[in-house]
């Protein structure tokens, strides 16, 4: 079946996708991404050259474009870019978004025009829909760096500017820091298991201000597969047949609200297409409480 989004025609092999404007963006990305953190030592390795597995990642990542999800995720301190690069070069560029983020030590302005320019080669892009930073520096001023951020859009560098890492106060900060452009979004952990942005306020601020939630670990880091959580997936399982214990946790992020983009790791191509193949569910209220009331 050909189905068209964001007017591209692409192979769609499975199920329907959800599309969702992403905060202000301008842009309808899926509301299912794919993330590119693989782990510390898959990095450290990178250093020497050695990119374990590298061919099954971009084909991973091939797969998940291929049938509908156009929002990716990565960091410079991933060094997952290039291979970002190598698996979307045969893929129309501005059907995606590409989100990437730069690291605490690279904020001074000066830094960050280095980094981004970095990204940008490695990615082998002239433009990033999405700059992040990764985490927040307490040596430089957040407001010079998000006023640079500001020029690099002005620039045609990058699209759009998010934070991750951040606490309540800082995202407002940032928001308000900036005066020709608004905050994007925000990435922090979020999962079944870890719902701290639904008390802290930052979640409400979030969907008030059309800014998007990027969780990041949405699926506990792999742990809602584990065999223990069944008794509670089960329950939805009766609804939904079949429905994976990862599919359930990925259904309930981005049921509870509609600013919220899930961006579970894309390394296996089996997964990826597991994922896609469940990504138009979206959990009713009751089956929402199910999950709610997990205990671990
Ligand atoms: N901003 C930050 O500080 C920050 C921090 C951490 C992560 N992130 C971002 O968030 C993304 C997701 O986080 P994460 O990768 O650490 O954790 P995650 O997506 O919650 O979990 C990854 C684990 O789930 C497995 N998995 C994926 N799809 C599955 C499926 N359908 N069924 C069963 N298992 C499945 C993966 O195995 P396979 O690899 O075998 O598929 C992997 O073991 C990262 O890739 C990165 O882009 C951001």
């Amino acid at each position: 079946m050909i189905a068209t989004y964001n007017n591209l025609n692409i192979k769609c092999v499975l199920l329907d996708m959800i599309y969702r404007n992403f905060g202000n963006s301008g842009f309808k990305c899926s509301a299912i991404g794919m993330g590119t953190y693989y782990d510390m030592r898959w990095i450290f390795k990178t250093y020497f050259g050695i990119y374990s597995n590298r061919d099954e990642k971009i084909e991973a990542i091939k797969t998940g474009i291929e049938n509908g999800i156009n929002l990716i995720d990565t960091a410079e301190l991933y060094n997952t870019e290039k291979i970002i690069a190598e698996a979307i070069k045969d893929f129309k560029r501005d059907n995606l978004f590409i989100a990437t983020k730069v690291f605490p030590t690279h904020l001074a302005p000066r830094s960050l025009e280095k980094a981004v320019n970095r990204s940008l080669k490695k990615l082998n892009t002239k433009y990033i829909d999405l700059y992040q930073i990764h985490f927040p520096s307490p040596f430089v001023d957040l407001k010079k760096t998000l006023k640079r951020m500001e020029k690099l859009i002005d620039d045609g560098k990058i699209n759009n500017i998010g934070v991750s890492n951040f606490s309540l106060k800082m995202i407002k900060d940032s928001n308000n820091a900036l005066s020709k452009h608004k905050l994007t979004s925000v990435q922090l952990d979020y999962n079944i298991f870890h719902k701290n942005i639904e008390k802290n306020g930052i979640l409400e601020y979030c969907k008030k201000n059309n800014i998007v939630v990027m969780p990041y670990f949405p699926l506990g880091h792999g742990k809602v597969t584990k065999s223990y959580y069944n008794q509670y997936f089960d329950q939805i399982r009766r609804d939904i047949k079949g429905i994976p214990n990862a599919n359930i946790a990925l259904s309930y992020l981005i049921s509870k609200n509609d600013n919220v983009f899930a961006i579970p790791r894309a390394s296996n191509k089996e997964h990826v297409l597991q994922n896609i193949k469940y990504s138009d569910i979206i959990l009713n209220d009751r089956q929402i409480k199910i999950i709610d009331d997990i205990k671990y």
